[in-house]
């Protein structure tokens, strides 16, 4: 059992981490602005505050930090991921904790996948080049693993893109599918699963975590609509994007196949059951 920090606990991905982690764990996670309600304590944390963070983790003592705070959502979100990440790394270096770090495969232009694990970052956004930025931050840290991941998504809680997704057509607006931007969705037990079982082995560097299954943004939304029953889709249309945001990052799973035991299904993997998603 180890002592195991979460940043960012009112995450998606923090929400479905923290009751997994705090079944085998010692836990404290963090939020925000918005304190859900979990199976473990928490405490509000901005991360921006190295003061606030230093104090946290060294009256915690964690083995572990694992460090989700800092998505692409929130209007000082580049902030939080730079500031965020410094301030976690010298918080874990301070205490001799192992860190996690969750990144994405957003830090690629898209043009040369499959992306593996060496793969020089090049982003063409502000998100990815904040999440580079960040990588190039955790890296300072010897015991560090970079998660870099891809679209998360859950069969008990609509994930961020299908919410979208479903307001804006229960509204009326219109929606477009991309049909050219190729990732490889992860179904979010077993990214969970994955980062606890990092959190106790002994790889560092990157590695990419996500679902071994690459499909269009396009093909993977249609089977989310579905899966949600989410109607009327008047207002949408599939159509090849222009490019603004990478178009194909998919990522190499092979090192992952290698260090991890966790399997990472594929959607329809996951869609079909098979010992996956529904029957889980
Ligand atoms: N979702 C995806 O498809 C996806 C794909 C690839 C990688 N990732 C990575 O996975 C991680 C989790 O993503 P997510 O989509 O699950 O996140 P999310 O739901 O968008 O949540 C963002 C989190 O950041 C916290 N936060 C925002 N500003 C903060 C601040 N100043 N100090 C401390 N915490 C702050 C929020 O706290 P409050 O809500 O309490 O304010 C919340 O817990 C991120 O690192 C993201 O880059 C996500």
């Amino acid at each position: 059992m180890s002592r195991i920090l979460i940043t960012g606990g009112s995450s998606y991905l923090g929400q479905h981490l923290v009751p997994l982690a705090a079944a085998a764990h010692t836990v404290h996670y963090t939020y925000h602005q918005n304190q859900p309600d979990l199976p473990a304590p928490s405490s509000p944390l901005d991360v921006c505050d190295e003061t606030a963070v230093r104090t946290l983790i060294s009256s915690f003592q964690p083995d572990v930090i694992i460090h989700l705070a800092g998505s692409n959502r929130g209007h000082d979100m580049a902030a939080v991921i730079r500031l965020g990440a410094g301030s976690i790394v010298w918080a874990a270096q301070e205490v001799g904790a192992r860190l996690i770090h969750l990144s994405t495969d957003s830090i690629f232009a898209g043009d040369a996948a499959p992306y593996d694990e060496t793969a020089v970052p090049t982003p063409v956004n502000a998100y990815g080049r904040a999440k580079a930025d960040a990588e190039a931050i955790v890296r300072q840290h010897p015991n560090s693993v970079i998660v870099r991941t891809s679209l998360i998504y859950g069969l008990h809680a609509m994930d961020h893109g299908t919410q979208w997704m479903a307001d804006a057509l229960a509204q009326g607006q219109p929606v477009t599918l991309f049909s050219n931007q190729i990732r490889n969705p992860v179904w979010v037990n077993s990214l969970c699963t994955a980062v606890l079982e990092l959190a106790e082995n002994s790889c560092t560097g990157i590695l990419n975590v996500a679902g071994r299954q690459a499909l269009s943004r396009a093909d993977f939304a249609l089977r989310m609509l579905d899966y949600w029953q989410i109607q009327p889709r008047t207002t949408l249309t599939v159509a090849p994007s222009d490019g603004r945001w990478p178009l194909n990052c998919e990522l190499d799973l092979r090192r992952a196949a290698a260090v991890l035991s966790t399997p990472l299904p594929g959607v329809d993997e996951v869609l079909s059951g098979n010992g996956y998603g529904r029957s889980a």
